[in-house]
Order: C-alpha cells, then sequence, then structure tokens
C-alpha cells in the first residue's frame, strides 16, 4: 500500500515550539484579536497538531465548496467535512484579506495566528443539504452551523500548544506521539476507535472482535464540545478507566483522546473520523451502526455505505463494518445478526434515551448491556445530577 505510506508520511504539525511559545504569544497579542468559539478551538488545536492533515488551516473557499460537493480537497485528497472559521458580519467588517491575527480562546488566551487569506460567505442551507442531509435545527450539528458566523476566514495557522491542564491532558496526544507509541510496542496493524458514549458491552465486542485481527487497539473517544444530554467527557473518562482496568489488556490497548468537537454528520464524520485515525498511525477503523448519527437522521448503515466511495489505498485506512451488536441470552455472548439465528426476544438491546433515562431513575442497566464497573461510574453522575 504505497499511497498509504504517503498519506501517513504527509502528516504536517503546525505547532510551535515549546520554548518559543511564550515569547510567540507575547509578540502575537499585539496583533487584531479574532474571537474562537469553542468549536473552532478544538478544530485549530487538531489542525495544530496534524490530526486534521492534510489541511494546513481554516478551509479556502475553493477547499470549502470542492469539500462540500465532492468530499475532496481541490488537491484531490479526500476530505468530507469543512473545517471553517465563521465569524459575524460586524466581525468581518473589521478584518482585511492578507491581515495576520491572533486567533483567542473563549478565556481570553491567544492560541494561534492565521494570515486571512480567504473570506466568504457560505451558502448555509447547501452546506446543511450536502453535509448533514438535513436543514432541520433539531439536528444538533444543523443548529450550530446556523448559530454560528455567516462569514468564513481561511487561512494558514500556526498553533501554539495548549497549555491548560486538566484530567485529559495525560491522554491526549499528537498524530506523532501515537505513531511513535504504536511503533514502540511493534505494532504493525492498528485499529482505531471512536466513541462519544461510555464503553458499553457492544462497543466492547466489536472492538474485540477487531482486535482478534490485528495487533493493538487504540481506544480514542472524542472529548471535545458534543450536545448537552451525550454523557460529559470528564465523566466517561472515569468509565474508561474502569472498564480498561477491568477488561482489557494493558499491552493490547492504548487509549489517548481525541479533542474535536462532535458533528453529528453521520455518515460525513465517519469519513473524517477514519482520516484522522489514519493521521493518528491506525491501519484499520471500526465503523459500526449508525457511526456519528443523532436521531433518525441517517439509515443505520449510512456511515458504512458512503465508503463505497473511496479506494482503501487511497484513504490511507481500512474500515472495518460491524452489524448491529446486542447480547443474546440464548447464545449466551455477544453476537449480531450476522452471527446470531435467535429473534429479538432474545437480545438485549437499550437505545441510548432509554439507558440515560434508566440511570437518571437510579436503575442499573443489566451487565449483559453493560459492565457493572462502568454501570457504577454513571450511576454516580446522575445521581448527583438528580
Ligand atoms: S459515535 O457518534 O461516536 O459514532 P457511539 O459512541 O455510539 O457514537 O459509537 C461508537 C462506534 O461504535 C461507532 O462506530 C458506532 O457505529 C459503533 N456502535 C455503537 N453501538 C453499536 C452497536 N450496538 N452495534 C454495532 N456498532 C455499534
Amino acid at each position: 500500500m504505497s499511497v498509504t505510506e504517503r498519506e501517513r508520511d504527509a502528516v504536517q504539525e503546525h505547532l510551535v515550539p515549546t520554548d518559543q511559545a511564550e515569547e510567540a504569544r507575547r509578540s502575537w497579542s499585539a496583533l487584531k484579536a479574532v474571537q474562537l468559539d469553542e468549536i473552532a478551538v478544538s478544530d485549530l488545536y487538531q489542525l495544530g497538531i496534524g490530526a486534521f492533515s492534510p489541511l494546513d488551516g481554516f478551509v479556502s473557499e475553493d477547499d470549502y465548496h470542492a469539500i462540500v460537493e465532492t468530499m475532496r480537497l481541490t488537491s484531490g485528497h479526500i476530505w468530507s467535512i469543512p473545517v471553517t472559521l465563521p465569524v459575524s458580519e460586524d466581525v468581518a467588517r473589521t478584518l482585511r484579506l492578507d491581515e495576520t491575527v491572533a486567533l483567542v480562546r473563549p478565556d481570553g488566551m491567544v492560541c494561534g495566528r492565521m494570515t486571512i487569506r480567504h473570506m466568504y460567505r457560505p451558502n448555509l442551507d447547501h452546506e446543511a443539504e450536502q453535509v448533514y442531509r438535513t436543514r432541520d435545527l433539531e439536528h444538533p450539528g444543523v443548529r450550530r452551523l446556523y448559530e454560528r458566523g455567516g462569514v468564513y476566514l481561511g487561512g494558514p495557522v500556526e498553533v501554539l500548544p495548549d497549555e491548560r491542564v486538566d484530567e485529559f491532558t495525560p491522554y491526549a496526544y499528537t498524530p506523532r506521539q501515537t505513531r511513535a507509541a504504536f511503533r514502540e510496542r511493534g505494532w504493525r496493524t492498528v485499529v482505531g476507535f471512536q466513541t462519544r458514549n461510555p464503553v458499553h458491552r457492544a462497543h466492547e465486542y466489536i472492538q474485540k472482535v477487531a482486535l482478534e485481527m490485528v495487533d493493538g487497539l487504540f481506544l480514542n473517544p472524542l472529548v471535545g464540545p458534543t450536545k448537552a444530554d451525550d454523557v460529559p467527557a470528564d465523566v466517561r473518562l472515569r468509565a474508561y478507566q474502569a472498564i480498561l482496568e477491568h477488561y482489557y489488556p494493558r499491552d493490547r490497548v492504548f487509549f489517548g483522546v481525541y479533542k474535536a468537537a462532535m458533528r453529528y454528520a453521520g455518515p460525513r464524520e465517519a469519513v473524517m473520523h477514519a482520516l484522522v485515525r489514519r493521521n493518528f498511525g491506525c491501519t484499520h477503523f471500526i465503523v459500526g451502526r449508525d457511526h456519528a448519527g443523532v436521531g433518525n437522521y441517517y439509515g443505520t448503515f449510512d456511515a458504512q455505505r458512503i465508503f463505497d466511495r473511496f479506494d482503501v489505498a487511497e484513504l490511507g485506512i481500512t474500515p472495518l463494518f460491524f452489524d448491529n451488536a446486542f447480547y443474546c441470552r440464548k447464545c449466551q455472548g455477544m453476537a449480531t445478526a450476522k452471527t446470531c439465528p435467535h429473534g429479538d426476544d432474545d437480545h438485549v438491546t437499550l437505545s441510548g434515551t432509554k439507558v440515560r433515562q434508566m440511570l437518571r431513575e437510579g436503575i442499573a442497566p443489566p451487565p449483559e448491556f453493560s459492565r457493572p464497573e462502568v454501570v457504577q461510574v454513571l450511576m454516580e453522575y446522575y445521581a448527583k445530577q438528580a
């Protein structure tokens, strides 16, 4: 897979070296400031560490159109969701093309700089339809799309290393670091797993089925901005630690967080998730049922079908598709429709909404659905919410 190798080598960081960061921050503070929202901040850091390679900044107008229409950059590289920097009309009026601006976090800290090479007004209705397949404002990704500014800035970025320390810091790696970690372990094949949920039995099952075929598992939960009723990332972190401690072999799993925002864009986001994990050094990527979906906007396996449009060699990562997984009482184990002949009555399946409702009411989901150690963490959290 020579293309794979080439794509992997193409991961580019856009980070200021740590020993130059303070000086850069000081001098960039004198530049005109552009305020970023939480999504733009998380995107900026992903651009900085090279997780979004080959993007080198917020996308140009031409790339924006190419992504929206064809899921490719003008260079021909596959990229499925435009990474944009929206500002309001009022802010746009204060900015000029070719001006270099400081990028400022909501907490007031300068986190990067950008030369504004492009300033353009997107057709949000069209972007929503193409990227999210709906304009429905009930869709959390679409709502955010319309809530953010109506003028997009594009240009290459330089990013200061994230100096904030929190519970995720020990698990935040750059693609360069994860690749080195996989190499050190001697892993030639690594399967990446995206999740915005606690790891329940179905997740564990598909991860372990995949792990039977590769050298290592990169458990890479998204911990950037999510919708309000998703389980908060800090609670999930405790749940991941609990399940890793009790149910996973230490030498076969690498745990790291993915600090990007969730788009809930289903199929298109599945492709982006795969490309990002390729950048982190994975050779395989799990796509199960309704990957990155929300509500009933996407067909259960649309996020798998979208990969038909791409050649694996060009993607640089092999998607592994899984049917809907569940515990079957007759089989006495985890299974999917592919491996279990029994009916729905024998299957333990709970929707995310149902699980949250149970937890809110202090009812523990059964061990066939979720490991008791995970349930305990979630019950503690929901008890405090009550
Ligand atoms: S996601 O938005 O991050 O995709 P989630 O955390 O629910 O949501 O899913 C993580 C991965 O596990 C996705 O690839 C998803 O398709 C898969 N998945 C989740 N639940 C199941 C299940 N019951 N059966 C098969 N795949 C599943």
